[in-house]
């Protein structure tokens, strides 16, 4: 008998699997120094007898605040020529933001590794700021579909934050972070010999993410934070050093537990203080830097987690004596920046980042120091009044 439309069965099958990710993070110095095991060691943990080609993307930055590093990773590559092969020589990449606000950077990437003949058993090596991490991290995922992909990340923000997780992102239409893809990295390898060589402006600007997952996640980190406020603002390397530590574990742990690594809720949990941030980069063209609006970013959602009664009278005094005690510069006048149809521009913030998730807005606030707690809405009257507290308290 014929199949009609009122007896047809569906022949619906479940496909079901799951994968495990497991890489390793290294926290080290000197990394390219001949005795130092964690690259030979990352690059051969899968196959140990077989020889692997690499190819070398640097920030430009990092190669002129450290002349020698070209030299000291082809002195790397050379000791151990028998496991290791460098293809092409050192590649220089403009970091910074500009090199993902530029459309032209994913595709020179992307013709270089084709050039090199880069297949999917060989690596890609980033070393370099969150920003060229991002770009060359999501070149090497979508080439060939995705190629094994090790991280240097080179700052205290790239350190302790985005180069210890599983995604990366371009900026496109103007729209910060809006290509990338989730892609864990084959390994990370964290080491101190890059921050002792960053600008102060970069190493204050990274300890605004562990101030921030501080906040959310850990009141005995925040209260540490607190107690050496004075050695972090004069940049002692061991105090910075535990700073990264810390922060990269906290965001570890939530990848690994939080139950979403690859956020497909419309949760951000880790994105505290990070709505009106990614606005006032934008705002300010990037003059502002990432961690710098993040510091405004959390001092504004402290605010507003008083004012609506989620956190204690007081704490937002003191979570702003923080960020000043570190250094941060807490006002801006571009957020009071106005659109043409005369709202606040920074409330703009809000519709893009629910735009990026999808489903519904969903920001994590303050229940106490070292709790975040998700809300859903965010009225604007109140965000006016946490602007001029900002205003106040923040150029006090
Ligand atoms: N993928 C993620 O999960 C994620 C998470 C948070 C942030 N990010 C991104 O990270 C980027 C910010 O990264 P960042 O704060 O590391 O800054 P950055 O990459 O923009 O680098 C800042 C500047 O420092 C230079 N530099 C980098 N390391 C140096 C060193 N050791 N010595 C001297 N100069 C050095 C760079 O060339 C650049 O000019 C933003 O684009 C942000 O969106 C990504
Ligand atoms: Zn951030």
């Amino acid at each position: 008998m014929l199949d009609t439309p009122s007896n047809r069965v569906e022949d619906i099958r479940l496909q079901s699997f799951s994968l495990t990710y497991e890489f390793p993070v290294a926290f080290t110095r000197d990394a390219f120094g001949i005795g130092n095991r964690c690259l030979i060691d990352a690059l051969t943990r899968r196959e140990p007898d077989k020889r692997h080609k690499c190819a070398i993307f640097v920030d430009k930055g990092v190669l002129s605040a450290m002349p020698d590093l070209a030299a000291h990773i082809g002195g790397y590559f050379a000791a151990h020529a028998d496991k290791i092969e460098m293809v092409g020589s050192v590649l220089p990449v403009a970091g910074g933001e500009i090199c993902k606000n530029n459309s032209e950077t994913v595709p020179n990437l992307l013709v270089t590794l084709s050039k090199l003949a880069i297949d999917r058993h060989s690596y890609t090596i980033a070393v370099g700021g969150g920003a060229l991490l991002d770009a060359v991290g999501y070149a090497s995922a979508i080439f060939h579909r995705g190629v094994r992909h090790i991280r240097f990340p080179t700052t205290v923000l790239a350190q302790g934050d985005s180069g210890v997780g599983v995604k990366n992102a371009v900026n496109l239409f103007g729209v910060k972070n809006l290509i990338g893809t989730f892609a864990p990295p084959w390994a990370i390898i964290n080491d101190s010999a890059f921050i002792g060589i960053l600008p102060p402006r970069e190493k204050r600007a990274g300890m605004a993410e562990a101030v921030k997952v501080a906040l959310i996640r850990d009141s005995n980190f925040f209260g540490w934070l607190e107690n050496n406020a004075d050695a972090l603002a004069t940049f002692s390397a061991p105090h910075l050093d535990r700073l990264i530590k810390d922060s990269a574990e906290l965001h570890m742990g939530q990848i690994r537990l939080g139950g979403d690594p690859f956020e497909a809720g419309s949760a951000r949990p880790l994105d505290f203080g990070h709505w009106s941030a990614h606005k006032l980069e934008q705002l300010t063209d990037h003059e502002v830097s990432h961690g710098e609006a993040v510091a405004i970013g959390i001092a504004l959602d402290t605010r507003y987690s008083v004012l609506t009664g989620l956190l204690a009278k007081g704490e937002d005094d003191r979570v702003l004596r923080l960020l000043k005690r570190l250094g941060f510069v807490l006002w801006d006048d571009r957020l009071r920046h106005r659109s043409a149809s005369g709202e606040l521009a920074l409330l703009q913030g809000l519709a893009e980042f629910r735009e990026h998730l999808g489903g519904e807005l969903t920001v994590t606030l303050l229940a106490d120091v070292g709790r975040g707690v998700e809300v859903h809405e965010m009225d604007p009257a109140v965000v006016s009044q946490c602007i001029d507290w900002l205003e106040q308290a923040g150029l006090a």
